[in-house]
């Protein structure tokens, strides 16, 4: 049984592998996993660690806008425990206000006195009434609190230009104008940082069902009036992008927005069946499970097909990857509005999350900004709430296990995997796996295995580097574990003693459904 292992020094990332039918052997194979931190690919953007929060049941109102009146503890309206939870998981950027709820909204509406606030129905998610006690200058209030960047969503559907020009300019313009003088007279004196603005939302769909053609004529023409207001200050565009294996609508909208738009979004959700029946949240089988994190999978294959197809109209790499909606959607808990959203999150769940990041993490050279469905009590939320109780999800211990990768360098990582995972139509590798490097050599390697069912050992080999100190971390469970409001700590990342340290490496023996963090330091 022979083994042969090499790595390229000068750090081009040509790796030699000649290893034998490994296959064939009876027993849990030892996979080989090489890190090469001589091959820095690009920075990980923090962004792809972003969350996005649209007025749908109970994300804003209840999860995370309750009122300055509330017996919730609060701070402006904001809950207090919620904000903490995503500051602790370090949440970098939060988009709002949709979704398809964006391209019907109209920002004057939450502006102003609260109780001169219109108040209309939610057509969109539930039939609920919107009251708008939540709009742009709360927003702007939260992403204070939460210390992170602004992703600004714009309506084009059934929006105007001049309603997005004079949005823009009410939130970032600091001189003499109409726009920023009724910002002051609303309680506003400056005006607040947007770093991300969307011009549209699925306008392949509900944001207007246009074609691809269509939209990028409309995105140059209401593109035109997002001012930049502020020396120095670049509002970053995002045009809207294909619905998941649209790869046609990538073509056309990338033939006329590179020099406009900063970035394409694409929006791709796990639906483990069909739209009429997407499975339960937490009763499922083992096929079931297989076909979900399998589905989730697919994700490797849309963000490289869009990307050559960028790479193809847009050589220069002007315009970046945006995935601004991702993440499990299951049928909604029995009982529940269906027009809410609400799903339980499992371990399953986690699964996807640790699985999704390592993609992009991959393809950090591409995509700038991530941005799961939905924040709080929506989808594959990260967060829970009924009433003043909160509990976090198997999706946010994931997230707080990867924020360190935020903005280190992705370096060169290889893992074989002799097993995979199939459905009919999918099927992914048994392990996903991404490395970075900080600013101070200390290497980051989160590895999951998505099996529900087999153990994977792996043995690690980092080139050029004696290890001194190795510690890791591990979230592993059934494929049913969650966290619920009678046992809210079920699911937690420990310490993991799976794992030995080698003079130049390790040697791990990860436990089905698991995904570990690996922090490794060198002498
Ligand atoms: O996240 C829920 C919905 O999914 C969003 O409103 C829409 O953009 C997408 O179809």
């Amino acid at each position: 049984l022979i083994c042969f292992f090499s790595i390229d020094k000068a750090g081009g990332g040509v790796l030699s592998f000649l290893c034998n039918k490994i296959l064939s052997l009876p027993g849990v194979v030892m996979e080989k996993y090489l890190i090469n931190p001589n091959q820095r690919i690009a920075t990980i953007s923090k962004d792809i660690y972003g969350h996005f929060s649209e007025h749908l049941g109970r994300c804003i109102y209840d999860g995370i806008f309750v009122g300055k009146g509330s017996k919730i503890p609060n701070v402006n309206g904001m809950r207090t425990d919620v904000v903490t939870a995503l500051k602790d998981m370090g949440i970098p950027v939060l988009r709002w206000p949709g979704g398809c709820f964006a391209d019907e909204y109209h920002w004057t509406d939450g502006i102003g006195e609260q109780k001169d606030r219109k108040k209309m129905i939610n057509t969109h998610w539930g039939g609920v009434v919107e009251d708008n006690s939540f709009g742009t200058h709360e927003y702007f209030e939260l992403i204070r609190q939460l210390g992170c960047d602004a992703y600004v969503n714009g309506n084009v559907g059934s929006g105007s230009v001049r309603e997005m020009n004079e949005w823009v300019e009410y939130m970032t313009f600091d001189g003499v104008s109409p726009m920023a003088a009724l910002r002051k007279k609303n309680g506003a004196d400056k005006p607040w940082k947007l770093r991300y603005f969307g011009v549209g939302n699925e306008n392949w769909g509900c944001g207007g069902h246009m074609n691809g053609d269509y939209y990028a004529d409309e995105f140059r023409r209401y593109n035109t009036y997002v001012r930049d207001y502020n020396a120095g200050e670049h509002i970053y565009r995002v045009a809207c992008g294909p619905n998941a294996f649209d790869f046609k609508w990538t073509e056309q909208v990338m033939r006329k927005v590179p020099g406009q738009a900063d970035g394409l979004s694409l929006h791709y959700y796990t639906v483990p069946y069909n739209w009429d029946h997407k499975g339960s949240a937490t009763e499922f089988n083992l096929k079931d499970y297989d076909r979900t994190v399998a589905k989730a999978y697919r994700m490797e294959e849309l963000v490289r097909r869009h990307t050559e197809i960028m790479n193809a109209l847009d050589p220069q790499k002007r315009v970046d990857l945006i995935v601004d909606e991702w993440g499990t959607w299951f049928d909604v808990e029995p009982g529940t509005n269906p027009g809410f959203l609400y799903q339980l999150n499992t371990m399953r769940d986690a699964m996807v999350a640790a699985l999704t990041l390592n993609i992009f993490n991959k393809h950090a050279d591409r995509v700038q900004m991530a941005n799961i469905a939905q924040t709080v009590n929506v989808l594959q939320a990260v967060i829970l709430t009924e009433g003043d109780k909160m509990v976090l999800t198997p999706t946010y211990h994931v997230f707080k296990m990867y924020k360190d990768h935020q903005q280190n360098t992705l370096i060169g990582s290889y893992l074989t995997n002799s097993n995979t995972v199939e459905c009919e139509e999918c099927s992914a590798p048994q392990m996903i796996e991404s490395a970075s490097v900080d600013k101070n050599g200390t290497i980051y390697a989160t590895v999951t295995n998505i099996s529900a069912t087999k153990k994977a050992k792996i043995k690690c080999q980092i080139a050029d580097t004696k290890v001194s100190t190795l510690r890791a971390e591990i979230l592993t469970g059934d494929m049913h574990d969650k966290n619920d409001f009678s046992n809210p700590d079920a699911v937690q990342v420990r310490p993991f003693d799976g794992v030995r340290k080698l003079s130049d490496g390790f040697v791990a023996e990860l436990p089905p459904c698991s995904v570990v963090k690996f922090v490794i330091n060198e002498k």
